[in-house]
């Protein structure tokens, strides 16, 4: 895993190198998250869309996780934030959307999310949780795991308010697993705020183990992590203040 410390211009940075991905790439099947720290990525994306610098016409979007038994206008639900955030700003065709239907059989819901991802996302963004979880893959997720229903972690849960505008949080959900994510060709994930600092360092420094399913990216041939100064700052430090990675 390449370590990559930006000041305040990340975002501008992430954007840019998707961009030219998918000038490289019209097609390019990308699973993306929601959650807070992608909004400004997603922002410079749409305004180089409505710029006419770049376009999703052809390229594939796959949600990276949902949660369960949220009702389907849920604004804290994960397909509406994608929208809200990115997907009504862009040209993406709605058929190359891929959501969970989470109205009938959970695991034909999961297997078709499966078929999706095929051999493997040109690039999967994520962000982090502050107990290493990567989409809804919790502490104890085994590295090959797949799409399929978990149960989340109670900080998962209290970190879920903030998306939800009431009190009836989630308790599980379903996601893309490990070993889904790990056939991405590219991954890249995105950590901010000194909130985000202890997880940096041991996504980087820590064992790998399933206790910390970040650690469990750290192999991966191609695996990028993007943090900016607050989230770089436990980070052991040469003499001229760059991180010692
Ligand atoms: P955040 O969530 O981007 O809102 O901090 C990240 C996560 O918990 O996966």
């Amino acid at each position: 895993m390449k370590l990559h410390v930006r000041s305040t211009d990340w975002a501008e940075h992430v954007a840019e190198a998707v961009i030219a991905r998918l000038r490289a790439r019209p097609e390019l099947k990308l699973c993306l998250p929601t959650g807070l720290t992608p909004v400004p990525v997603y922002q410079r994306l749409a305004a180089a869309v409505g710029a006419r610098r770049v376009s999703f016409r052809s390229a594939e979007v796959v949600l990276l996780d949902e949660f369960g038994g949220v009702s389907a206008d849920d604004p804290g639900r994960c397909d509406r934030m994608l929208e809200r955030d990115l997907l009504a700003h862009i040209d993406l065709p709605a058929e190359r959307f891929h959501r969970f239907d989470l109205t009938g059989d959970l695991e034909a819901a999961c297997a078709a999310h499966e078929r999706a991802v095929g051999d493997g996302c040109d690039l999967a963004l994520l962000g982090l949780g502050t107990n290493g979880h990567i989409g809804m893959n919790e502490p104890g997720s085994a590295t090959d795991s797949l799409t399929r229903r978990v149960e989340l972690a109670p900080e998962t849960i209290a970190a879920s308010q903030r998306y939800f505008g009431h009190d009836r949080l989630p308790t599980w959900g379903v996601t893309m697993g490990i070993g889904t994510l790990r056939r991405s060709r590219e991954i890249w994930l995105l950590a901010t705020g000194p909130v985000k600092a202890a997880v940096v360092r041991d996504t980087l420094l820590a064992p790998i183990s399933a206790e910390k399913p970040s650690t469990l990216l750290r192999d991966h041939p191609c695996a990028l992590l993007v943090v900016d100064n607050e989230a770089a700052e436990l980070l052991p430090v040469t003499g001229s203040g760059q991180p010692a990675l």
